[in-house]
């Protein structure tokens, strides 16, 4: 495959000073490897591609499988310092919606959907070193149609609604806005963005089960992102990230 590289180090250098782009045939994981570099003291910022992952990792202690080799898998790590970071899932996959097509939805907290099928799928992790923080922001897009078997979700693919869009196109459209966002989230944080999400947010008025057994409708997210779901013993705010949401399927009408 051929990678914007260039392009995209021209769009983002000069907001970001001292950034690279690295494009590797295989690693294990782009955000491992992002966390092993901030660790063994290499702060700088870095886009990391990966044309193929050995060992993807989901959130939640999930496994990200990268058995399609047309799908997109990169991580973008830079020092980030943020007053408050809640909400910064959410801006990431705001913005990888919002770069990609009008039509892509969000899930709480940072699923892009497409159609009720989940299109791409955001990891961010964070260390310290130095005294300086630093954020690594993983991100897996499905570029084509796959084999829906043995997947908790069943997928949907950029292909489906961007017929000829490749990996490499769609990195150089996701990349200069994605850092543009987070600098602006680092100075603002999410609640200017709460409008936009709402525009995007799949779950709007849906039934929700969480993981930790909360069930309710949800009602939008608050100001620092967290998801407002109405419950039978009133509202409850959604924070931790270790929470998994799902729509509830809509109960059958009528049983023959
Ligand atoms: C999720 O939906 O649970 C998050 C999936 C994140 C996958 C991306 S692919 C690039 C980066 N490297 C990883 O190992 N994971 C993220």
């Amino acid at each position: 495959m051929i990678w914007p590289a260039e392009a995209i180090w021209e769009a983002v250098e000069p907001r970001l000073p001292g950034f690279t782009v690295e494009v590797l045939p295989e690693v294990d994981s782009t955000n491992s490897e992002l966390m092993r570099r901030v660790r063994a003291g290499d702060t700088a910022p870095v886009l990391l591609v990966a044309e193929h992952q050995t060992a993807g990792r989901g959130r939640l202690g999930r496994t990200w499988d990268s058995a399609n080799r047309s799908d997109l898998t990169f991580s973008l790590g830079m020092p980030l310092a943020p007053h408050d970071w809640s909400g910064l899932s959410l801006a990431v996959g705001l913005s990888v919606a919002e770069s990609l097509h009008p039509a892509l939805k969000l899930k709480w907290p940072n699923d892009v959907w497409l159609d009720g099928r989940k299109l791409a799928g955001i990891l961010i992790e964070t260390a310290s070193m130095g005294g300086q923080r630093f954020a690594v922001i993983g991100i897996g897009v499905n570029m084509t149609v796959r084999n829906e078997e043995g997947l908790r979700t069943p997928p949907a693919a950029l292909d489906e609604i961007l017929p000829g869009m490749d990996a490499p196109r769609a990195l150089a459209t996701i990349v200069p806005d994605l850092v543009r966002q987070i600098q602006r989230f680092e100075v603002q944080g999410f609640a200017p963005l709460r409008p936009a999400f709402a525009l995007r947010d799949h779950l709007l008025g849906r039934e929700v089960l969480c993981s930790d057994t909360t069930a309710g409708v949800a009602h939008g997210v608050d100001s620092t992102g967290a998801l407002l779901v109405h419950t039978a013993a009133g509202v409850k705010k959604i924070t931790s990230a270790e929470v998994s949401v799902r729509p509830t399927p809509p109960r059958a009408e009528n049983t023959h």
